[in-house]
C-alpha cells in the first residue's frame, strides 16, 4: 500500500494548477445515463474516484473511454446499450456517490437497483432524501438484500420540499426532473456549484431548467436528452486545500485555474488570520508577511464554509497564535484527523462536534493514518510544516479525489515522495487510459 512521506519546512513558491472538480465530475458522467446519444465530458480529473465511475457506468453496459493524457482530460461516455440498470454493493461502499445513478436510471429506463450505502467515516449519510423525492415524483421503492429498487412507468413532475440540504440529493433528483413528465419545483436545494455546473450541462443536453444555485429550482421535464459537450469547473476543494498550504508554509504561491468566488468563504476567513490573498479572474495568489492569527469557523453549506475544508483549516489553526473554535455543523464525525494531529504535537480537544484549537504549537513528523480524503489532506498539510519526517499511511484516500497532489506540491516546492511499491506500477487511473 502506498505511503506519502513528507520532510517539513519549506514554503511553497510558484503557480500550480488546479484539476477538474471531482464532485461535479461524477454526477455529470452519471447524467450521461439521461441519454442514448454521446456525452463528452472535458477537464475530468484524473483520481480514483473517476475511475470508479467508469467502472459502475461499464457494469451496467456503458461504454467510457477516460481520455486521459489527451488535450483536456476528455471523457466520452455513450449509454446507449445499458443492459444492467444496478450499483452492485462491491462499488458503492467504495464510493457513496455511486447512488447519483438512482435517479437517471429510473427516469430513462424506468428501473435501477442500487445497493444501499452503508455508514462511512464521516458520518451515517443516509439516502432518505433522495428516495422520498423519487417516491413524490412517481417512483415505486422497495429494499430487499441491501438494494434499493426502484420503478416507474414515467416519473411524474412534483413539488418535492428538502427537509436537509443536501448536494448529491438535489443532483439525484434534479436528473430525474429533467426526464419526468410535466413541471418539478425542488426547494429547500443546494447551492453549490457543483449543482450549477450539472444544471449547465442537462441545460446543453435539453433539459429546461431554471434556479439552480438558488434554494428553489424549476425544472420542466421534456421526453429526450440528447448528447452535449461540457467542461467541468475547477476544483475549489483542491484550490482551498493550495491556498490553506501556501498560508501554512509560507512563499508566495499562485493558485492557478480556479475560480476565486467559489472558495470565497476560505478567502475571508484566512484574511481574518493574516494572510495576504489577491485574486484574478481564475487565479488566487497567497502571500503571508506576519505571524498566522487564530480564527473560529462554522461549516455550512455553500456559500458559506465548506465542510470539505474543515480538516485543512484545523491544521492551519494549530499553526496559530490564540484559540480557535471549529464547529462542524453538516457531519456529524468530521473529526478523525483531530487525533493524527495531536499525535504530531497540536493541542485539540473535541467538545461535540466542536473542536478547540490552541496554538501555535509545534509539530513534528510521525507516522499517520489517514482516515478520509480530506482528512488525508490536513496530515499532508500538517507534515509541509512539522519538523522531520512524516509518514502518512493509506495514501488511497487521499488518491480519489486529488489528482498527483504528490508531483504539484513537489513542483512548487515541498519535499514530498510517494514510497510504497517495491515494482513501480501505473496508478490505477493511468491504467484505466487504455
Ligand atoms: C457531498 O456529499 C459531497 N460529495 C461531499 O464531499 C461533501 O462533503 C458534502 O456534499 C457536503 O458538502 C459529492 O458531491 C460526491 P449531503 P453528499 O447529502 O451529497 C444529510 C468529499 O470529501 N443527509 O449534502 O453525500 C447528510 O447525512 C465529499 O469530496 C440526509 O440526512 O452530502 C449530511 O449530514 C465527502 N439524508 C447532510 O445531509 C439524505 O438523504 C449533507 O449531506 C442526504 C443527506
Amino acid at each position: 500500500m502506498d505511503k506519502l512521506v513528507v520532510r517539513g519546512g519549506n514554503p511553497l513558491n510558484g503557480t500550480v494548477r488546479v484539476s477538474g472538480a471531482k464532485n461535479a465530475a461524477l454526477p455529470a458522467m452519471a447524467a450521461a445515463l439521461l441519454t442514448e446519444d454521446t456525452v463528452i465530458l472535458e477537464n475530468i480529473p484524473q483520481v480514483r474516484d473517476i475511475v470508479t465511475e467508469r467502472n459502475l457506468l461499464a457494469a451496467m453496459g456503458a461504454e467510457v473511454e477516460l481520455g486521459y493524457g489527451r488535450a483536456q482530460h476528455r471523457t466520452t461516455i455513450s449509454c446507449r446499450n445499458v443492459v444492467n440498470p444496478e450499483a452492485s454493493y462491491d462499488l458503492v461502499k467504495t464510493m457513496r456517490a455511486s447512488t447519483l445513478v438512482l435517479g437517471p436510471l429510473v427516469a430513462r429506463l424506468g428501473h435501477a437497483r442500487v445497493s444501499l450505502p452503508g455508514g462511512c467515516a464521516i458520518g451515517a449519510r443516509p439516502i432518505d432524501l433522495h428516495l422520498q423525492g423519487l417516491e413524490a415524483l412517481g417512483a415505486r421503492i422497495t429494499q430487499e438484500h441491501g438494494y434499493i429498487e426502484a420503478r416507474a412507468d414515467r416519473l411524474k413532475g412534483a413539488r418535492i420540499v428538502l427537509e436537509k440540504i443536501t448536494v448529491t440529493g438535489t443532483e439525484d433528483l434534479l436528473m430525474a426532473a429533467a426526464l419526468a413528465d410535466g413541471e418539478t419545483v425542488l426547494e429547500n436545494c443546494a447551492c453549490e456549484p457543483e449543482v450549477v455546473d450539472l444544471a449547465a450541462l442537462l441545460i446543453k443536453m435539453g433539459a429546461h431548467i431554471e434556479g439552480a444555485g438558488t434554494r428553489t429550482i424549476r425544472v420542466h421535464g421534456v421526453a429526450k436528452l440528447r448528447g452535449a459537450r461540457h467542461r467541468i469547473i475547477p476544483d475549489r476543494i483542491e484550490a482551498g486545500t493550495f491556498i490553506v498550504a501556501a498560508a501554512l508554509t509560507g512563499g508566495d504561491l499562485t493558485v492557478a485555474n480556479c475560480d476565486p468566488e467559489h472558495v470565497g468563504a476560505l478567502i475571508t476567513k484566512l484574511g481574518d488570520c493574516g494572510v495576504q490573498i489577491t485574486s484574478g479572474t481564475d487565479w488566487v495568489r497567497i502571500t503571508r508577511n506576519g505571524a498566522l492569527k487564530s480564527a473560529d469557523v462554522a461549516t455550512e453549506e455553500y456559500p458559506g464554509f465548506a465542510t470539505d475544508m474543515q480538516a485543512q483549516y484545523m491544521t492551519l489553526a494549530t499553526q496559530a497564535d490564540g484559540t480557535s473554535v471549529i464547529t462542524e455543523n453538516i457531519f456529524e464525525n468530521r473529526f478523525m484527523h483531530a487525533l493524527e494531529l495531536v499525535r504530531m504535537g497540536a493541542n485539540i480537544k473535541i467538545e461535540g462536534h466542536h473542536a478547540i484549537v490552541r496554538g501555535k504549537t509545534e509539530l513534528s513528523g510521525a507516522a499517520v493514518l489517514a482516515s478520509d480524503l480530506r482528512a488525508s489532506a490536513s496530515l499532508v498539510l500538517a507534515a509541509l510544516v512539522a519538523d522531520g519526517e512524516t509518514i502518512i499511511d493509506r495514501v488511497y484516500h487521499i488518491d480519489r479525489g486529488y489528482e498527483r497532489i504528490e508531483e504539484k506540491l513537489r513542483s512548487v516546492g515541498a519535499q514530498i515522495r510517494r514510497i510504497g511499491r517495491l515494482i513501480p506500477e501505473r496508478s490505477p487511473a493511468a491504467v484505466a487510459i487504455e
